[in-house]
């Protein structure tokens, strides 16, 4: 090897050089194509070889951003019959090239507030640890938790996201695309699966990384959009209505907020199971819900579920607009009220109707419980199959590229959307990049 390793800077992304490097893997090996993951300080051990003989050439780019740089290396040794590959030579990338293997375009936000603290940025791509995958975004989709992040409230979660502006930048929560590369101890998954999830932050970007226990397979004949349109909206109605009201055959159930993300999908899941359903929503989406295979819809705008002669066995609540006490005068003497949103402000949110139901169901003979929804590979699995049985359809109601994911916030914000809004992403291809 003539020329070993340069120092790796602390601050900065580096390019190191191996000439002739012996190739190690002996004569009966075909090494075409490595790809690795470097972590700053590692390199030098995982190299290492020397001496002469067969050689070839290897050229390795990392970083030393604070998320860490994966980069690919195309390098070219004997084929698999042991004869020397006529084409080797030594690859050089373009600056250009190289930027682009480390940075992709991500929506991000450096501090809370609304559509205005969003920028669309080019930011270091993240590499995958042990029990992670790295995904390369095809779609994503909104959620009314990526409304409520941005803006830090209710104030008691930040702590967990950051106190004065939000710990990691990248925004977005679903994600459906392709794995790029997968940690060391995954087993689950390989490179090139088409994938589906719920990550803890950062889908509204080209790449981005989701822990292996929260990824399923993607349903087959849907497209990546209306798979991103799944995770959370879908888990939130199926451990509603599975878990927390166990609604089974011939169940009276309303919901309310039919017609949202939650609600679109919980209408079906709650048909799936063999209830009699009624659909909370405004005029325009009526006969949306109704599609979905609603057995009654009701107006809000006209008409108020509480005070009605209809009496429910569940009433899965998406909307919170309505007091406990209106909300148990609708229910059944044992019946199930679900509480998945409520108004409590800006300190608490949800967290104090939640805890007042908790506190009030332990009086009453009616069930009064939080749902509190939990991101679930397992339970991607299940939607999965549901899906690829026909028995629930993800609705997307518009879709828009991710540089314009602010106007589709304002969007799923402002304009009482059908189903699922979703974010489509296009990314170049590295590993044919490099290869043309
Ligand atoms: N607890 C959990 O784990 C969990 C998980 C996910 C979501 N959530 C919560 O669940 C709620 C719904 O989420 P989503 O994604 O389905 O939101 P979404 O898509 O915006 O749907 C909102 C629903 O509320 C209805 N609505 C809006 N304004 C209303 C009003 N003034 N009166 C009555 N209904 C009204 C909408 O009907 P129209 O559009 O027809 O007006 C729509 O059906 C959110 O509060 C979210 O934070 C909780």
């Amino acid at each position: 090897m003539s020329t070993p390793f340069h120092p790796i800077p602390q601050n900065g992304p580096v390019m190191i050089e191996a000439h002739e490097l012996t190739e190690r893997y002996g004569d009966t090996t075909a090494v075409h194509s490595l790809s690795f993951t470097l972590v700053p300080g590692t390199v030098t051990g995982f190299l290492g070889p020397n001496g002469g003989g067969k050689s070839t050439t290897m050229r390795i780019i990392m970083g030393t951003g604070p998320a860490g740089v994966g980069h690919r290396h195309l390098t070219r040794g004997r084929d698999a019959r042991g004869q020397r590959d006529h084409h080797a030579r030594r690859e050089t990338m373009s600056s250009r090239t190289q930027h682009a293997l480390r940075t992709m375009k991500a929506i991000t936000q450096h501090r809370y507030g609304g559509l205005d603290t969003l920028d669309y940025e080019t930011v270091p791509r993240p590499v995958a640890a042990k029990d992670e995958i790295l995904i390369r975004v095809q779609g994503a989709s909104i959620n009314a938790a990526d409304w409520l992040l941005m803006q830090g409230e209710p104030f008691v979660s930040r702590l967990a996201f950051g106190l004065r502006w939000p710990k990691v930048s990248t925004r977005g929560r679903d994600v459906a695309g392709v794995i790029e590369a997968v940690g060391d101890n995954v087993r689950r998954f390989s490179v090139g699966d088409e994938v589906y999830a719920e990550v803890d932050a950062g889908s509204f970007a080209e790449y981005t990384v989701a822990q292996a226990k929260r990824l399923a397979h993607k349903p087959s004949q849907i497209s990546f959009g209306e798979a991103a349109a799944v995770p959370i909206a879908a888990t939130t109605a199926l451990q509603g209505v599975r878990d927390v009201a166990k609604i089974k055959p011939g169940d009276k159930v309303l919901i309310n907020g039919a017609s949202g993300g939650v609600g679109s999908f919980a209408v079906q899941l709650a048909k799936a199971r063999g209830a009699e359903v009624t659909g909370v929503c405004s005029t325009a989406n009526l006969e949306f819900v109704r599609s979905l295979g609603a057995d009654h819809v009701i107006d809000y705008t006209g008409e108020n579920f509480t005070t009605g002669e209809a009496r429910y066995d569940v009433i899965f609540d998406l909307v919170g607009n309505r007091s406990l006490a209106q909300c148990r005068r609708g229910l059944t003497r044992r019946g199930t009220l679900v509480l998945a949103s409520g108004n409590g402000g800006r300190v608490l949110g949800p967290i104090r109707r939640m805890v007042a139901a908790m506190l009030l169901s332990m009086f009453v003979t009616q069930n009064l419980r939080p749902l509190a929804a939990v991101a679930s590979g397992a339970d991607l699995e299940v939607l999965r199959e549901h899906i690829e049985a026909g028995a629930i359809t993800p609705t997307v109601d518009r879709s828009y590229p991710l540089a314009e994911t602010t106007e589709a916030i304002r969007y799923f914000v402002e304009e009482h959307a059908r189903g699922k809004i979703t974010i489509t992403v296009t990314t170049h291809n590295d590993t044919k990049e490099q290869h043309e």
